[in-house]
């Protein structure tokens, strides 16, 4: 509901707001939520909000989305330089009324391989926007 608003707009990264610049995407801060729930309100939900901010604490969110423990991966390098969207290995996140239970999109390795093998030859792909040609060894991905 979230992203429907239009003053102030919400985007994606107003709320994961390290999402191209770092590994992880980010979780809002309490305060966050707040500069716009502060006021008095009937809804439960937002009751639980009030509790976090009366004891001045992060709220804490769950991790849905999560690789195996070996396997690398950094949001920078995907947003900001393959300029990729979130909705290609989320799914569809804006129609959602709360929080995702379990993820609804998941990328295979497969699917990571086969777009890596497309970069690694920058002269067959239009699209290129990397400086470099990108690694699909098994150790790019493997740790
Ligand atoms: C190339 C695929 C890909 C794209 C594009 C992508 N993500 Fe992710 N995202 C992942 C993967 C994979 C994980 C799990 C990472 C892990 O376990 O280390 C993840 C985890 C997350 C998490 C939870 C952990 C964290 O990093 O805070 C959030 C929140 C998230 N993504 C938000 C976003 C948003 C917002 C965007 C778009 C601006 C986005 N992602 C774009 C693949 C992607
Ligand atoms: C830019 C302003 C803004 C921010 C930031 C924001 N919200 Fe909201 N939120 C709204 C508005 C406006 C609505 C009402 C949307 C509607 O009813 O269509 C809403 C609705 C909600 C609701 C549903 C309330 C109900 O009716 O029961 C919850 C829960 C909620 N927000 C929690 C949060 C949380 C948690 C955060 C921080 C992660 C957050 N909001 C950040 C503006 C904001
Ligand atoms: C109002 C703030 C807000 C906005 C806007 C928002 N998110 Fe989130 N997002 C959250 C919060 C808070 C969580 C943690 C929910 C939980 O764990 O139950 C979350 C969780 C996620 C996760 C799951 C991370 C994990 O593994 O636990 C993904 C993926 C994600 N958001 C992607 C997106 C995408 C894509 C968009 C834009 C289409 C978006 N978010 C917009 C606040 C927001
Ligand atoms: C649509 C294309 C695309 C998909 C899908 C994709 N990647 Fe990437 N990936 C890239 C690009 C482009 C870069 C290089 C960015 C740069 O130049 O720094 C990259 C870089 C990386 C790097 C750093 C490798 C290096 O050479 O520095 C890792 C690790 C990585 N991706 C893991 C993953 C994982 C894990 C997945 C699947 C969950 C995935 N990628 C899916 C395009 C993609
Ligand atoms: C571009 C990133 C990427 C590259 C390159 C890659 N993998 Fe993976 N691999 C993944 C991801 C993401 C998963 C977890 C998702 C899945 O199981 O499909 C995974 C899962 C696996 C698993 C399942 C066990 C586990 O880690 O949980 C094995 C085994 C594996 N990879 C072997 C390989 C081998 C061997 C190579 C080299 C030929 C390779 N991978 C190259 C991304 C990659």
């Amino acid at each position: 509901m979230h992203l429907e608003l239009d003053d102030p707009k919400l985007e994606c990264k107003s709320c994961h707001e390290t999402v191209d610049t770092a590994r992880a995407a980010g979780r809002p801060s309490t305060e966050k939520c707040l500069s716009c729930h502060s006021g008095k309100t009937d809804s439960a939900e937002l009751k639980k909000l009030e509790i976090f901010a009366e004891k001045k604490t992060e709220i804490p969110w769950e991790r849905i989305w999560r690789l195996p423990q070996d396997v690398t991966f950094s949001h920078r390098q995907h947003v900001s330089v393959a300029q990729m969207e979130c909705q290609t290995c989320h799914g569809d996140f804006k129609s959602l009324e709360r929080p995702a239970p379990r993820p609804l999109k998941t990328l295979s390795m497969t699917e990571c391989m086969a777009c890596h093998e497309r970069w690694r030859w920058p002269a067959d792909t239009p699209e290129v926007v990397a400086s470099r040609p990108i690694a699909a060894d098994c150790n790019a991905c493997h740790r």
